[in-house]
């Protein structure tokens, strides 16, 4: 039985399925049999994974399914190493239903947006009331898209550590951060992961910020 890492958060744009996808490519070279669940309707990873093909990039399957997903959770984690299940930017029964049998939840956070931060009461909400059936969840934010050459909003991630950690019913903060880096886009668009990649700035600082997270979460 493989582990299954859901990405989601009661908001879009926030870096799920650029996430989920960078993470894919980085298990996929380093040989794990990775999967990833689309349950979000929009066509993003189809389109991805189309181009991964037209470009002769390693096979990473794309599955789908919507409503209550949790069966198909199960049934794929027992197919592959990981399973990676991208959620919709919203409030939504995938959602609520992977979180009732995923290993891991990753929520993600620009820590510099107010209106990202606050998606974290209804989500920390989700997680505890997933947990009474799901003990064995475990939940992380992961603060993302930080402009690390601005000091501002890198004290914004200081101090929002630092807040969530002084309480532990909030959902806990990774140490790993991934930066704001056009490379974990512009591999995206050519249905790859900085891991795919052979040059771009900033290629060795993504590929380890990638590294890193997965390590954290124990997926790699
Ligand atoms: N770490 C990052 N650095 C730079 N741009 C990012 C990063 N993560 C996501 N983005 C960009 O933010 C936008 C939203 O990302 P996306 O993965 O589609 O979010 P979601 O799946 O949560 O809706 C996209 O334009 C994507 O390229
Ligand atoms: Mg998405």
């Amino acid at each position: 039985m493989g582990k299954s890492a859901v990405f989601g958060s009661d908001k879009g744009g926030v870096g799920k399925t650029t996430t989920v996808t960078n993470v894919a490519s980085a298990l996929a070279n380093k040989r794990k049999s990775v999967g990833i669940l689309k349950s979000d309707k929009n066509r993003d990873l189809l389109n991805w994974n189309i181009k991964r093909q037209q470009n002769g990039l390693p096979a990473i399957p794309v599955y789908e399914a919507y409503g209550d997903i949790s069966k198909e959770i199960k049934r794929l984690a027992a197919l592959h190493d990981v399973l990676l299940v991208d959620c919709a930017g919203h409030d939504s029964q995938e959602f609520r239903s992977a979180l009732t049998v995923a290993d891991i939840l990753v929520t993600l956070v620009k820590p510099s947006s107010v209106f990202e931060r606050d998606t974290l009461t209804d989500v920390t909400e989700k997680v505890r009331k997933a947990q009474k059936v799901n003990p064995a969840l475990q939940p992380w934010v992961l603060f993302t898209r930080i402009e690390t050459n601005k000091p501002s909003k890198v004290k914004d991630a200081i101090e929002l550590d630092k807040f969530l950690r002084s309480d532990l019913v909030w959902v806990q903060p990774l140490k790993t951060r991934l930066s704001a880096l056009d490379i974990f886009e512009s591999a995206c668009n050519e249905g790859a992961g900085v891991h795919d990649v052979a040059r771009g700035n900033s290629l060795g600082k993504a590929k380890g910020q990638i590294e890193l997270f997965a390590n954290e979460i124990g997926i790699l």
